[in-house]
């Protein structure tokens, strides 16, 4: 039976290859009760960190962090990174924790990341990549601290068969008023506010463009989820599955091992400092393809059904993989049927 202790320690355990340790860090992780920041909360405190994670529950969920909530090198802050918080110091208008002085790495992770929000919260998707992103920023620059920013492969946009698959190099090609341009363009402001402080400041910061993710304490439901928990969920419910379009649009789906494996390398190797990376799966898989394996997988009796392709929809999602593996010693090592076995685990033991 999948058991998440098993994945940490598999992290850990290929990051202790090239010596990454946390231990004794102070680290800020911006977004800390979501999918992703709460494996990297997970992986922080099991290496000795101390960490504060700071969320303000729009999209995460205090079930992802209630196991650490007794770990004295944790602590949590609720606060939306959109407003200015000081951290050291009293502020006189702002939220103000004077008792931490010293912050050794902010990682800002904070942002509502699912298509269904795009529709339903667009402006606070703005706000956290863009004000988020100059507050989190300026912790960092306060503290002299370094900086990680969680990018995404949407930056972008829906490009064309010849910048497919897609090479850090490429610019994008982003509607700029389309549905999805409160996520694609904010991110690509928060990029360009990374490079403005590595101009002006000198700040040590690293981004990366991440591509979709899955694996256990992912957000299934209609306003959060994304393909693959809500394939799952219905697949185990026996209810239609929901293909959008006629399925062929592909994704490149990474295990959530191999996803923090690659943030937590990205943050530690001083090379990777103002140099984008692109950390996903680089075999492509197509939205039909991953439905019928969801299928398979847990012996469902769902039948696939489709619905209109929604607009902006990115055709097809696979990246070039060459800087993670020069930069970072990183590769994708987990095959989608394994990674999915674990999930569907992970989602059948939650349901109990
Ligand atoms: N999961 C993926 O496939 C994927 C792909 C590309 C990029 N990313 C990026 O990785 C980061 C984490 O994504 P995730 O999949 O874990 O999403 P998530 O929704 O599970 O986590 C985001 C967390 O940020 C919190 N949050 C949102 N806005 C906030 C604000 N203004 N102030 C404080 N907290 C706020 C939410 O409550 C949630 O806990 C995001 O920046 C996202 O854009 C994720």
């Amino acid at each position: 039976m999948y058991n998440i202790d098993d994945d940490i320690s598999e992290i850990n355990n290929r990051l202790k290859k090239d010596n990454i340790s946390y231990k004794n860090k102070t680290i800020l992780v911006t977004g800390g009760a979501g999918f992703l920041g709460s494996w990297v909360c997970d992986v922080l405190l099991s290496q000795g960190a101390n960490v504060l994670c700071l969320d303000d529950f729009s999209s995460g969920l205090r079930e992802n962090i209630q196991d650490f909530e007794d770990n004295p090198n944790f602590r949590f802050i609720m606060h939306d990174i959109s407003l200015p918080i000081y951290f050291g110091k009293i502020h006189p208008h702002y939220a103000s924790i004077p008792e931490i002085t010293s912050i050794d790495i902010v990682m800002h992770m904070a942002s509502r990341a699912s298509p269904f929000e795009f529709r339903n919260s667009p402006i606070s998707i703005l706000k956290s990549n863009t004000f988020g992103t100059f507050n989190a920023l300026g912790i960092a620059n306060n503290h002299n601290a370094t900086f990680f920013y969680s990018s995404t492969s949407e930056v972008y946009g829906n490009p064309p068969p010849e910048a497919v698959p897609t090479p850090e190099t490429y610019y994008g090609y982003v509607n700029p008023i389309g549905p999805r341009s409160c996520y694609d363009e904010a991110k690509r402001c928060g990029e360009a506010y990374i490079m403005a402080y590595i101009l002006e400041y000198n700040i040590d910061a690293h981004l990366i463009r991440i591509f979709n993710t899955y694996g256990p304490k992912i957000r299934s439901g209609n306003l959060f989820g994304r393909v693959v928990p809500n394939f799952i969920i219905q697949a185990l419910h026996d209810e239609d599955i929901t293909v959008f379009g006629d399925g062929k649009q592909t994704r490149s789906f990474t295990y959530i091992v191999d996803e923090i494996e690659g943030i937590l390398r990205d943050v530690a190797i001083p090379n990777a400092r103002g140099v984008v990376i692109n950390i996903g799966n680089n075999i492509e898989t197509s939205v039909l393809e991953l439905a019928k394996k969801i299928i398979e997988l847990t012996g469902s009796n769902s039948k696939i059904v489709h619905k209109k392709l929604p607009k902006d929809d990115p055709s097809r999602r696979k990246p070039v993989l060459k800087r993670a593996k020069k930069i970072l010693n990183w590769e994708p090592k987990i095959k989608l049927k394994e990674g999915l076995k674990r999930t569907i685990d992970w989602f059948k033991k939650s349901e109990n």
